[in-house]
């Protein structure tokens, strides 16, 4: 029986993926690292979880060890700290040759925003990226925004062709968490945090950039097909370069998901108007927030399909209609 060992159990994906495992994969033990200590009984009695381990992603002697003891790791947790990555690697390496090990590491497609154009507008040039395209997963580098972690994972078969590692690559993802700790997408936690401080719901440009959105229940259950392809007896299939894998929603521009966003704070009260407005990208914020407010995030994903990945969930606005969580109140 594998072990799994599970990176961010108290957050928006893994507190679903925790139940998603205990409801499809009731006889497999998953040990969780967190941080939090205040839910260790919900964890183990509720969530099924084996056990319970407490740390910070700081303490990397201690994850590389805990990593040496699992079969297959799913890091969720952590997409933009190298250390983080370093430390896992440094576990898996570590694993008897034959054992197999497994990584399952999430990304975003946050990495692929246009760089060439910030301005908030749709433009036909925008690169599309390809989760079929070789040449684009070969372009993954530690410059782009959760890049430096999924470039390392991609540079781990090198040496270690026996560690089958996937990296999956979601876009924007909203949702609410499961369990008791509280937990939104970027996407809300961004746009609640914009109308609070504007009084109004921002869209950079003209509101044409295309962004792309997943809901939470979308990636878990994808998550969950990667686990069962990391268990065939063909894993690791082909290069490290063909386990990536581009997930999301409908494509949808700005102006649309800050009007969902707009309508629903104004029916909660926080904001005096419904109303949209555009603004520069320095009053947008600081650089990071700049850019995923005004670059185009433009993606396919083949392999992800091919895999029998399809989205069905609501798109947001749909979310935001059915009153999903949307505020950090
Ligand atoms: N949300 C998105 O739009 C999006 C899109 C693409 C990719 N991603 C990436 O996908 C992963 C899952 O996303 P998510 O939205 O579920 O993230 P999330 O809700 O922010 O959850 C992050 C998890 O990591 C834990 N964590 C953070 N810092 C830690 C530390 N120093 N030590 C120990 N644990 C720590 C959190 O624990 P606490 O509860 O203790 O904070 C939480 O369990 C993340 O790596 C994220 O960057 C997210």
């Amino acid at each position: 029986m594998p072990l799994i060992l599970l990176f961010g159990a108290t957050g928006l994906v893994g507190s679903h993926l925790i139940l998603a495992l205990r409801d499809q994969y009731p006889k497999l033990p998953v040990t969780v690292y967190v941080r939090n200590t205040s839910i260790d009984n919900y964890l183990t009695t509720t969530a099924g979880v084996a056990r319970v381990v407490h740390g910070d992603f700081s303490e990397h002697a201690k994850i590389t060890a805990l990593v040496e003891e699992h079969d297959i790791v799913i890091n969720v947790g952590s997409s933009g700290d190298d250390s983080v990555t370093e430390a896992i690697m440094e576990g898996l390496k570590k694993r008897p040759a034959k054992s197999k090990p497994v990584l399952i590491h999430m990304s975003g497609t946050g990495n692929f925003l246009e760089t060439r154009f910030d301005d908030g507008v749709h433009h036909s040039e925008s690169k599309v990226w390809s989760d079929d395209s070789i040449e684009d997963m070969k372009a993954i580098n530690a410059e782009m925004y959760q890049g430096g972690p999924a470039a390392l994972v991609l540079t781990l078969n090198k040496t270690h062709p026996d560690i089958a590692t996937y990296v999956v690559f979601p876009s924007a993802i909203f949702g609410e968490s499961a369990g008791p700790i509280r937990s939104l997408g970027v996407i809300q936690q961004l746009m609640y945090q914009k109308a609070k401080e504007l009084g109004f719901v921002p869209y950079v440009g003209d509101g044409t950039a295309i962004v792309n959105l997943i809901h939470v229940d979308a990636v878990t259950s994808f998550v969950l097909k990667i686990l069962d392809l990391s268990q065939e007896p063909s894993a690791p299939q082909g290069s490290q370069y063909e386990r990536t894998f581009f997930i999301g929603g409908p494509d949808i521009a700005w102006k649309e998901v800050s009007q969902a966003f707009a309508k629903a704070f104004h029916a909660k009260g926080i904001i005096a108007s419904p109303d949209t407005r555009s603004v520069s990208l320095a009053e947008a914020g600081e650089p990071g927030i700049q850019g995923i407010m005004s670059r185009e995030m433009l993606f396919v994903g083949p392999r992800a399909q091919r895999l029998g990945y399809k989205y069905t969930q609501p798109d947001l606005p749909e979310y935001v209609r059915n009153g999903g969580d949307v505020a950090s109140l």
